[in-house]
């Protein structure tokens, strides 16, 4: 805390050395090799394409019927991608996500090799899910689960999906950033200005449900969209605190307002489209109806908190009906996931009485363990010990350390779009299944009638003890 000799003495400069090399190093990081491949990735990220192998498994169906489908006079036809296209499958043909999509609206819901690919969307009288992915420990895996199940939820289900990256390092927009977007920077609009914190001085403003569209940003993936994080977040408690401190909070309480504001939004946006409404009285497809299911509204809805447990996160921790909690499973790690959890339930049991008309999360939630080395014995051990001691706290689909994350990292991708050279290909199909089985695991606990392809037990036979009760139901 020593100031430098120049303005030791100058109140205006206190510590002036320490924000002087903040300035600068954020000009050296800005201008680093890495941000450079981020450019490249947000110019190219929406040319993703699937090869008809990969477009089988999103869509849950066999190969025959998927050739059966690609008959049907609105299917889109398979093209090979252009030379410049940044995947490896040079001359095959491959479908785009969009692709995938129409073929999801146009199977047909009563023959029951096409009945999986069908499109998992809500119906009107059923609300959409939020979950929260959050935990105190920072590099826990947050992010890339948040993302990760994100995108299953869209690619795999054909749910409509939205995130909310809660956190001011903006990390899990960063895996849905093109360069047509505004994320991580001053236009973008982040959560805490859904929730009509504007600043400190600022009162606070009651977006209705009808305003509240206008905050969330397409993605290149279809049917999801993001809330970005960015720096104003950092500022949130200050502001919220200001707003208390005026008396300006008595409609919306300090915890709830993110809450209210989605409450508001999903009022003013129902789904009135249903999946079997998508194909017309011929079975050709209804491009209208499609476009506005699409649109409409959401069925799943994803938090991505910052690592600590402020006003602002906590507004996203009671907005939700579920909570994961990604960990790593080191010793000191857990003792820290003890003192998160304790002040969760702390604040729990002061929400509880200040604010009986709230429902607070009806649905289970978990532990979900991170990097999970399989050579460590500590690692599987402390899984053990998290489930003997409670089987109902932990997600025993966990997520394993993987290489191929750091991989896919370096382009800026989740695994969903990364396409890897072929040396790296096992890992990466390795970390694929991973993930679909930890999005499998915790989708069929937050959905009734989930379909189920049996992801999550294919990870229980394979990773865990003999005996270990399986996830869910047997397909
Ligand atoms: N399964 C995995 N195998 C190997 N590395 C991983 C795995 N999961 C995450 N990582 C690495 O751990 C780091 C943190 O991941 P991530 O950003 O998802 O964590 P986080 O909890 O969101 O972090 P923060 O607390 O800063 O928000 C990243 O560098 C990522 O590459
Ligand atoms: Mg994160």
């Amino acid at each position: 805390m020593r100031d430098s000799p120049e303005q030791a003495g100058d109140p205006a400069y206190p510590n002036a050395g320490i924000f002087d090399f903040a300035a600068r190093a954020a000009r050296s990081v800005a201008s680093a090799q890495s941000a450079l491949r981020l450019a490249a990735t947000k110019e190219q990220r929406i040319l993703r394409r699937f090869s008809l192998r990969e477009a089988c498994g999103y869509l849950g169906i066999e190969r025959a019927t998927l050739d059966i489908m690609l008959r049907h006079p609105d299917a889109p036809t398979p093209v090979a991608p252009d030379s410049n296209a940044p995947t490896q499958f040079m001359q095959d043909p491959t479908l785009s996500a969009s692709d995938l999509m129409t073929l999801r609206a146009i199977a047909d819901s009563a023959n029951p090799a096409e009945a999986p690919a069908r499109p998992f969307w809500r119906g009107a009288d059923q609300p959409p899910v939020t979950i929260c992915f959050s935990s105190q420990k920072g590099g826990s895996g947050k992010s890339i689960a948040a993302s990760n199940l994100a995108i299953a939820a869209a690619l795999s289900y054909g749910m409509r999906v939205a995130v909310i990256d809660a956190d001011p390092q903006a990390t899990a927009s960063l895996y849905f950033a093109t360069d047509r977007m505004a994320v991580a920077n001053a236009e973008a609009a982040t959560f805490v200005r859904f929730m009509g914190v504007d600043g400190p001085k600022d009162p606070l403003v009651d977006h209705d449900g009808l305003a509240l569209d206008q905050f969330w940003q397409a993605t290149p993936w279809p049917g999801l969209r993001l809330l970005p994080g960015g720096a104003e977040i950092q500022e949130a408690d200050i502001a919220l605190h200001f707003l208390a401190a005026r008396g300006e909070l008595r409609e919306h309480p300090i915890h709830r307002i993110l809450r209210d504001a989605l409450g508001r939004w999903i009022k003013a946006h129902p789904a009135t489209v249903r999946a079997d409404d998508l194909r017309d009285a011929t079975g050709r497809l209804d491009r209208t109806a499609l476009a506005q299911g699409m649109s409409e509204t959401v069925d799943l809805i994803v938090i991505d908190c910052a690592p600590s447990l402020s006003i602002s996160q906590l507004n996203a921790v009671v907005a939700s009906d579920m909570l994961v909690v990604p960990q790593t499973m080191r010793g000191f790690d857990l003792s820290t996931l003890e003192i998160y959890l304790g002040s969760l339930a702390a604040y729990g049991d002061v929400l509880r009485t200040l604010d009986r008309g709230t429902a607070f999360a009806p649905l289970p939630s978990y532990i979900l363990p991170t990097i999970v080395s399989s050579q460590s014995d500590t690692d599987m051990r402390h899984v053990a010990e998290l489930y003997v001691a409670d089987p109902e706290i932990v997600c025993p689909v966990f997520y394993g350390r993987s290489e191929a994350v750091a991989n896919a990292a370096e382009d800026y991708m989740s695994i969903y779009e990364y396409a890897p050279p072929k040396s790296r290909r096992t890992s990466a199909s390795a970390f694929l299944a991973n993930a679909n089985a930890v999005a499998e695991a915790v989708l069929s606990r937050a959905f009734a009638d989930f379909p189920i392809r049996g992801y999550a037990n294919a990870f229980i036979r394979e990773r865990l003890p003999e005996g270990m009760p399986l996830w869910t139901r047997e397909v």
